[in-house]
């Protein structure tokens, strides 16, 4: 894979961030209320290792995005226990909150999420910013990501110039921008063709064992999950392992 292995170990330099492990005991959680309430999680149980690569499947409607994003940060967990390195996250609050949303994680949607107005590298100049990275080592930092996802000759174009399986790799280059000990990917090749999806999961494969970072990968796809050492399916509102 182009880019792939010496850079990325440079950027890590000189201490590889590892991963975070994550534990989930009776979590739950519902949208709406009365009689528009919405349970989704129902308790769940999960068990994710520093450094683990876990493939998340079940049904759509089934909560994998909720999940993903009560594990992320970007939503309150309800009731029930859901923590990040022995932190528990519904009690962090504020700076505490986006700290950790800043730093520990690193988030790819499904459909890219990538500011439309700005090139390949601004966007990755941009979540540089936000996580505090100064002017010169933003741009050090862009280059050598759009170089690890083999895009460094597509640094000027905007996503609407870009093929989707580029667009992803995009993406996946912005979660990695800070780091992240925790990478949580939502159907990151739902929109690409077999060889696309091929070339992102590869990428994700060799970004992981150099940084060493947890990834959860929730999918449709049986062959995407295929390439996970572990599998979880949610259905009904519980996970089974
Ligand atoms: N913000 C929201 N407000 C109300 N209901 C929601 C909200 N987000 C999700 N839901 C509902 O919660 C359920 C779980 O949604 P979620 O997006 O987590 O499913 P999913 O497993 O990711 O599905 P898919 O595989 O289709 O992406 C769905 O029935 C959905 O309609
Ligand atoms: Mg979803």
């Amino acid at each position: 894979m182009p880019g792939a292995g010496r850079g990325w170990r440079r950027l890590t330099d000189p201490d590889p961030p590892g991963g975070a492990a994550v534990r989930i005991r009776g979590l739950e959680h519902e949208y709406g209320r009365g009689a528009r309430r919405l349970p989704v999680l129902r308790g769940v149980d999960l068990d994710i290792e520093a450094g683990d690569h876990i493939a998340l499947t079940g049904p759509s409607g089934a909560g994998k995005s909720t999940l993903l994003s009560l594990v992320g940060g970007l939503e309150r967990s309800q009731r029930g226990e859901l923590r990040v390195d022995g932190q528990e996250l519904s009690r962090l609050r504020g700076d505490a909150l986006s700290g950790y949303r800043r730093r520990t994680v690193g988030f790819v949607f499904q459909h890219f999420g990538l500011v439309q107005v700005l090139t390949a590298r601004e966007n990755l100049e941009l979540a540089l910013t936000l996580s505090g990275v100064p002017r010169r080592a933003r741009t050090v930092r862009a280059e050598m990501l759009l170089d690890q996802v083999g895009l460094r000759d597509r640094a000027g174009h905007r996503p609407a110039q870009l093929s989707g399986g580029e667009q992803q790799r995009v993406a996946i280059a912005r979660a990695l921008a800070h780091r992240p000990r925790l990478l949580l990917a939502d159907e990151p090749t739902g929109n690409l063709d077999e060889e696309a999806s091929a070339r992102v999961l590869d990428l994700l494969d060799a970004l992981r064992a150099e940084s060493g970072c947890t990834l959860v990968v929730v999918t449709h796809n049986p062959a995407v999950a295929a390439r996970a050492p572990r599998r979880a399916r949610l259905a009904a509102g519980l996970v089974r392992a």
